[in-house]
C-alpha cells in the first residue's frame, strides 16, 4: 500500500518537510525519487530549513553530494542522477555519511542495496498537472508516522 499526498502549492511540500524533519536524526536516510523538476531539490531546502540550516541549500546535481554541517545534525544531500557503478558511491564515502548524519538522496536507485531496511522513500512526480508525493511501502511507514 501507498500512502499519496497532493502538493498542490509549494507550502503542501514545505508542510511536508516541517512533518519529516523532526523524524529524523543521525543514520536517518530519505530517498527522493521522481521526475526531473518533480521538487525532489525545493523538498530537501525546506527540510535543510527545519533543521537548523540557515545556509542556502542547491542542487547538488553536478557535485554530487553537499553537506552541510551548520543545523542540529549533518545533512548530506547526495544526487546520484550521474553515478554509473557503485563503486563510485563508495569513492564518495556515502557509508560514512549514512552512518553519521541525515543522508537525502535524489535519484536513489544505484545506492539501494546500500540503504538501510528504514529508509524512508519519497516519490514524486505529477499526475497530469496534479503534484503528488508517494510513500510507501506502508508497514514501512508505520514506523515513522505511528
Ligand atoms: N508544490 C510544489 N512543490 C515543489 N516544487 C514546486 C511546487 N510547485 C512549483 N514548484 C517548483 O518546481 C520546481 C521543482 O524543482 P526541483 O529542483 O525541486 O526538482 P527536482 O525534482 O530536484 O529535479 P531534478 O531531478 O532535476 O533534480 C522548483 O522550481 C519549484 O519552485
Ligand atoms: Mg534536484
Amino acid at each position: 500500500m501507498t500512502k499519496r499526498i497532493n502538493l498542490d502549492t509549494k507550502q503542501d511540500t514545505i508542510d511536508l518537510a516541517h512533518f519529516i524533519a523532526p523524524l529524523l536524526g543521525p543514520g536517518s536516510v530519505v530517498t527522493l525519487a521522481g521526475e526531473l523538476g518533480s521538487g525532489k531539490t525545493f523538498f530537501v531546502k525546506a527540510l535543510g530549513a527545519f533543521l537548523g540550516i540557515q545556509e542556502e541549500i542547491d542542487s547538488p546535481s553536478f557535485v554530487l553530494f553537499k553537506e552541510y554541517h551548520c543545523g542540529r545534525y549533518p545533512l548530506y544531500h547526495l544526487d546520484l542522477y550521474r553515478i554509473k557503478h557503485e563503486d563510485e558511491l563508495l569513492d564518495l564515502g556515502l557509508l560514512d555519511m549514512l552512518e553519521s548524519g541525515i543522508t537525502v538522496i535524489e535519484w536513489p536507485e544505484i545506492a539501494k542495496d546500500f540503504l538501510p531496511y528504514r529508509t524512508l522513500e519519497l516519490n514524486f512526480g505529477f499526475d497530469g498537472d496534479q503534484r503528488y508525493v508517494s510513500i510507501e511501502p506502508e508497514d514501512k511507514l508505520r514506523e515513522f508516522f505511528p
